[in-house]
């Protein structure tokens, strides 16, 4: 009983401490540039978020962040810049994405909370491509069937 009071004695000043750091952190650490250019996403969306998004958002449709963003005369990334069609495409997704979600399945929240507790996201259409199959393949099933007939035969 005494070393477990200790130990809580312990694991709670090692709590104050990361708490210190945690509020300390933000003066020391450069914090990267705040977005510019939302329409969808909410406005004080963490950095962390945004770009967890962003790779979800490439993964479901096999593109690059360079697909959506322009890349500058020097190389730079415009992530603000509106001027790719895919970009502009995509935020008319997020916004049937959000609706299809809130209206459909109950989710409800601005664009983060519908997304992190979403039945449909970009991968349930896009499964790694820019143009979603409308119909299934089915190679599971060739074997399953006996072959057609032959045709008969003509002597
Ligand atoms: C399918 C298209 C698409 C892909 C791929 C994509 N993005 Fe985006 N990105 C968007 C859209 C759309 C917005 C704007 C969202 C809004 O309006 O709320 C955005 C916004 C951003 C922003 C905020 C820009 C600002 O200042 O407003 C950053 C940063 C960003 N993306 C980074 C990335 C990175 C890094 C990648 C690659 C890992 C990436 N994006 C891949 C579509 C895409
Ligand atoms: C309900 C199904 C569905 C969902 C969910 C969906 N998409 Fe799509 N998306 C489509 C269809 C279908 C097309 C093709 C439209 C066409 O050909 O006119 C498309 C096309 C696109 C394109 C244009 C691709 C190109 O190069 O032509 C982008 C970019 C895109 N979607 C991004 C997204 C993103 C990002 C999300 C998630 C926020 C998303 N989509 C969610 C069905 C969906």
């Amino acid at each position: 009983m005494k070393y477990r009071h200790q130990f809580l004695a312990l694991i709670a000043i090692l709590s104050l401490l990361g708490l210190g750091m945690a509020f300390t952190r933000p003066g020391q650490q450069p914090q990267p540039a705040h977005p510019q250019n939302l329409k969808v996403l909410p406005k004080d969306i963490d950095h962390a978020s945004l770009i967890k998004i962003m790779h979800d958002f490439s993964d479901a449709l096999g593109f690059r962040c360079t697909n959506c963003h322009v890349t500058t005369s020097n190389g730079d990334m415009d992530f603000a810049s509106d001027a790719k069609p895919e970009k502009r495409e995509a935020r008319e997704m997020m916004r049937m994405m959000k609706k299809i979600n809130r209206k459909y399945f109950g989710v409800k929240g601005n664009f983060v909370d519908v997304y992190m507790n979403a039945k449909i996201t970009c991968y349930s259409c896009h499964h790694g491509q820019a143009q979603p199959a409308v119909a299934a393949t089915h190679p599971e099933r060739q074997g399953q069937f006996p072959p057609p007939p032959p045709p008969p035969h003509n002597p």
